[in-house]
């Protein structure tokens, strides 16, 4: 069993939650990460080595919301970008769940108690479920992942440490729900396509420097700081999709101690670096939700501190109560909203 471990190795299924919480269902919400580690414990252990794998997120709302602790410095609503082609919309978004595993069926399972539990105090604003496809490669054909950090570089990349000490071992997800128009791409010759990408296709092997175009994706996600010294985010794509619909997409979330690397990222291929220059990707690829989350250190779940001053259990409404989606609180259009009353 592992909860809440951000650096795992790669899975073959997944599924998100991204939920909105009801006004008054903090408790409900405070006792599920308390038993999060016990739920995916007996779930996990009716499949050993299925790698099962279950990271809960907070987003900025419901963190004000649950604690009076200040909040984790980089946790903030997702900033929308509004680029000279391609926008990148905040969407709402209280808790994420992202549960990994080899089959969905373990997924699946461990995802549906967690639900029942917050059944009636939770609103589902987006769910997918998320495949690997063959090759590790995303449904525009390319192998995403590669270049991930690994070994000690992966936990530094992910891990917050004593810049924020109250909150070391937690991280930073961002995730966007991306939908490809695979026709317009099927469209391109292979080689275009690699230079919008900035690797090669069959074997996926990156262009030199000398040759990769300044608007690829590659390109414009290679940050570097000050000293030269390239920042790194830990990627868990995964591409969904439903064929009677010709719904074709990648599920993108990327985990980082510092979100700011994400979002420089993000600036980059919206806005465009140097401005105007964005990324080739999104002439194909459209994103449709955008929400980050602060993910706490098991520890924290384990022994979540206690309500806001003022707050009471009183509060939560009984389980029968009515479900309605907090104010302020809508689901985005195209998201599934699922009233789990
Ligand atoms: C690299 C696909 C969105 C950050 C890649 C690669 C592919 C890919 C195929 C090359 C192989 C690899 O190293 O993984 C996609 C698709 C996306 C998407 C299909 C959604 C439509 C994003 C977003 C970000 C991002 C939103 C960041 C905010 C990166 C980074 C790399 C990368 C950091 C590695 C760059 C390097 O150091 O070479 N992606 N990506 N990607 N992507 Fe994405």
């Amino acid at each position: 069993m592992v909860t809440q471990q951000f650096v795992a190795a790669p899975a073959r299924a997944a599924l998100f939650l991204v939920m909105t919480v009801n006004e008054g269902s903090e408790e409900v919400v405070r006792d599920v990460f308390a038993d999060l580690s016990s739920i995916t414990r007996s779930v996990s252990f009716r499949v050993p080595g299925d790698q099962l794998n279950c990271v809960l997120g907070l987003g900025a709302g419901l963190w004000d919301r649950m604690f009076d602790l200040p909040r984790p410095r980089g946790l903030h609503p997702f900033v929308p970008l509004d680029g000279p082609r391609h926008s990148a919309p905040s969407t709402p978004g209280d808790l994420l769940l992202h549960v990994r595993a080899h089959h969905m069926d373990v997924c699946f399972e461990l995802s549906r108690q967690v639900m029942d539990r917050l059944r009636g105090h939770a609103v589902v604003v987006d769910e997918t479920h998320g495949f690997k496809y063959f090759d590790e490669r995303d449904l525009l054909g390319f192998v995403d992942g590669t270049e991930n950090p690994e070994g000690d570089a992966a936990p530094a990349a992910v891990l917050i440490a004593d810049e924020d000490p109250d909150y070391a071992g937690g991280s930073y997800v961002i995730v966007q729900k991306y939908r490809h128009d695979l026709e317009a791409w099927g469209a391109l010759p292979v080689e275009e396509q690699e230079r919008a990408i900035g690797r090669s296709k069959l074997e996926d092997v990156e262009m030199p420097d000398a040759v990769k175009p300044i608007n690829s994706h590659v390109h414009l996600n290679t940050v570097v700081d000050a000293d030269g010294v390239q920042r790194q985010i830990l990627r868990d794509n995964m591409p969904f999709g439903e064929l009677g619909t010709a719904e074709f997409g990648t599920y993108f979330i990327g985990y980082a101690a510092d979100p700011g690397v994400i979002e420089q990222m993000l600036r980059n291929m919206f806005l465009g670096s140097p401005p105007g220059n964005t990324d080739r990707i999104l002439d194909f690829s459209t994103a449709h939700t955008g929400t980050l989350f602060f993910t706490p250190a098991l520890d924290f779940l384990d022994d979540v501190p206690g309500p806001r001053a003022g707050a009471s259990a009183d509060d939560a409404p009984a389980d029968t109560a009515p479900v309605a989606a907090a104010p302020g609180h809508s689901a985005p259009s195209d998201a599934k909203a699922t009233d789990l009353g």
